[in-house]
């Protein structure tokens, strides 16, 4: 049987974070063997956000591609790409953004809150307006069956939909609508208990040492009301427990009793955790270092994935302008 066809991106805001390790690229991974896949790096997204500032972009985009192989994504089983060396994603975002009502964009929810949270930036521009027209051609170029993404971009799926749907009706029933897939996975707290996020600076990185990671972890907030060991722990409020309920499930239920009834201190708490997630980034630390000294063998693998993807995005592109009468 045919295997489906799973498509995703990733916007380089430079070195990933665990948030993203657990929450993306591990999955990611994990579709490799089921589905035929496509991943990018979405770096003319960046720009939709990023536009006045670019200086950075070339670094961040290495600092990505390299995440992505160190994680386990592999040439052999993925087409791995970068959204720019394909122009045929602009122009189809062109065509789509000609059958596009505005008040479709402006209901978009991370459209109004992205413009709050970034008030530093300007965002009222047709480049950000346009970010899920953008998104909506990445994903119909390939004509992709499934979408695995976050719970945050199921707005920008439905509207990816109603984007291929409309096309469909006025000119030819050829994009299939895509479903989200879904990653089940909680949203990982900074170390200051915040959601983590780079912006904040409470991150631990794919790239930190061990021993960063041990730093930071000693040094992150856990239940306030525990001032001395003696105190009885919370751990509903703990970022640190949330971390041992994602990545210490065996010992998990005992850690929770433990805290409740002071059994066990924070240290000792958070020196088990510092080591769990230490060997748990160890491969993944190894294969990133060594990558780091063959930047041009990870280029090469972006661009010969990227001259894959491009096959398919043209035959896409060719057929949608002429179903449009523009060929
Ligand atoms: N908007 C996505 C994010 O911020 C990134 C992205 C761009 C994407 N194009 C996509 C995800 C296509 C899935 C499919 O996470
Ligand atoms: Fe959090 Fe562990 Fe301290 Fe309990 S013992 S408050 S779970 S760090």
């Amino acid at each position: 049987m045919k295997k489906k066809r799973a498509l995703s991106g990733i916007q380089p805001s430079g070195k990933l974070h665990l948030g993203n390790l657990v929450g993306a690229l591990s999955n990611w991974v994990k579709l490799q063997d089921s589905y035929e896949c496509f991943f990018f790096i979405a770096d003319l997204h960046a720009l939709t956000t990023g536009y006045a500032d670019t200086g950075k972009l070339k670094e961040n985009l290495m600092d990505v591609a390299i995440d992505m192989l160190a994680a386990g994504l592999t040439q052999e089983k993925s087409t791995l790409f970068v959204q720019s060396d394909i122009p045929e994603h602009s122009e189809l975002h062109l065509m789509f953004s000609m059958i596009t009502p505005l008040a479709w964009l402006e209901r978009v929810p991370t459209y109004k809150s992205q413009i709050e949270e970034l008030k530093e930036k300007d965002l009222g521009t047709y480049g950000f307006l346009g970010y899920p027209v953008l998104q909506a051609a990445d994903i119909l170029i390939y004509k992709a069956d499934v979408v695995p993404v976050g719970q945050d971009q199921l707005p920008h799926l439905e509207l990816t939909r109603e984007i291929g749907r409309r096309f469909n009706n006025y000119y030819k029933e050829m994009f299939p609508l895509p479903k989200d897939l879904l990653t089940e996975t909680p949203i990982l707290m900074g170390l200051d208990g915040r959601k983590m996020s780079k912006s904040y600076g409470n991150t631990i990185n794919i790239s930190d040492p061990p021993d960063i990671v041990r730093k930071k972890v000693m040094e992150a907030i856990t239940d306030p009301a525990r001032v001395k060991k003696e105190d009885k722990g919370h751990p509903e409020v703990c970022n640190i427990f949330a971390y041992q309920k994602f990545f210490n499930k065996n010992s998990v239920k005992q850690i929770e009793a433990d805290c409740r009834s002071a059994k066990i201190g924070c240290v000792t708490c958070k020196k088990m955790i510092a080591e769990i997630l230490v060997s748990y980034l160890a491969p993944i630390y190894d294969r990133r270092k060594a990558l780091e000294k063959k930047k041009d063998d990870v280029l090469e693998i972006f661009k010969s994935g990227g001259i894959r993807a491009q096959a398919i995005a043209r035959q896409t592109l060719t057929e949608a302008k002429k179903a449009m009468g523009i060929i």
